[in-house]
């Protein structure tokens, strides 16, 4: 059945063009944990979130997956401009537990220059894991400054911010149940508060 997605006349002028539907959101996202149980049959996988944005995608990817998993979450900082990470990357939040032989899946919400995650392959690459992976929700192509292996990519979307499933901007709209462009000419400045910086 079809979520019908908010009229316009009660959307935040904020919210441009929807650039993935609820439904397709879902299909996909039933697709990729049927591809990855299978995949993973048989081995040893943890699934490593990358807060916030990840946390929608990968709470619905992980009742997908048919075969036994655990998880566990990073948070990290990229320094850099509101708009542009700098690859510089400092984690804020360590994995709780050691990835050592075993089977890592790098769970991201969205690939843009693809340097936070180059940075984040080399440091739990470091670790020892028997493998390491990555699942992406979005990527932007034209965006992207170092090749990445990404082996289960939800969608490829054009040069635009996205907002929306776990994506913010400024902390807000991760709440909306589709993927939109942001508009920017509809923003409207709110309290200025401490933003989280990832
Ligand atoms: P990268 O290092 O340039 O690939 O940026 C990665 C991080 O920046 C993602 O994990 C997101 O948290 C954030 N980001 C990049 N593009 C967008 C976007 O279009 N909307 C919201 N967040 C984004
Ligand atoms: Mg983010």
């Amino acid at each position: 059945m079809s979520t019908p997605n908010p009229p316009s006349a009660a959307r935040d002028p904020a919210i441009g063009e929807i650039l993935v539907q609820a439904d397709d959101l879902r299909r996909r996202v039933t697709g990729l944990g049927i591809e990855i149980s299978r995949d993973y049959s048989g081995r040893d996988l943890v699934l490593v979130g990358v807060l916030k944005g990840a946390v929608f995608f990968l709470s619905d990817l992980m009742r997908h997956i048919e075969i036994p998993c655990e998880l566990d979450f990073m948070a990290v900082a990229s320094y850099g401009s509101a708009t542009d990470s700098s690859g510089v990357v400092r984690i804020l939040k360590d994995l709780d537990a050691a990835i050592e032989g075993r089977d890592v899946l790098i769970v991201e919400d969205i690939v843009d220059s693809g340097l936070t995650l180059s940075y984040l392959l080399r440091s739990l690459g470091a670790r020892a894991p028997r493998s390491l992976e990555v699942c992406a929700l979005l990527t932007k192509p034209e965006r992207r400054k170092v090749e990445l292996p990404i082996r289960y990519v939800g969608f490829e979307i054009p040069d635009r911010f996205a907002i929306g499933y776990g994506l913010d901007h400024a902390e807000r709209f991760r709440n909306l149940p589709y993927v939109a462009a942001l508009r920017r000419e509809g923003v409207v400045a709110t309290v200025p508060s401490a933003q989280a910086p990832w």
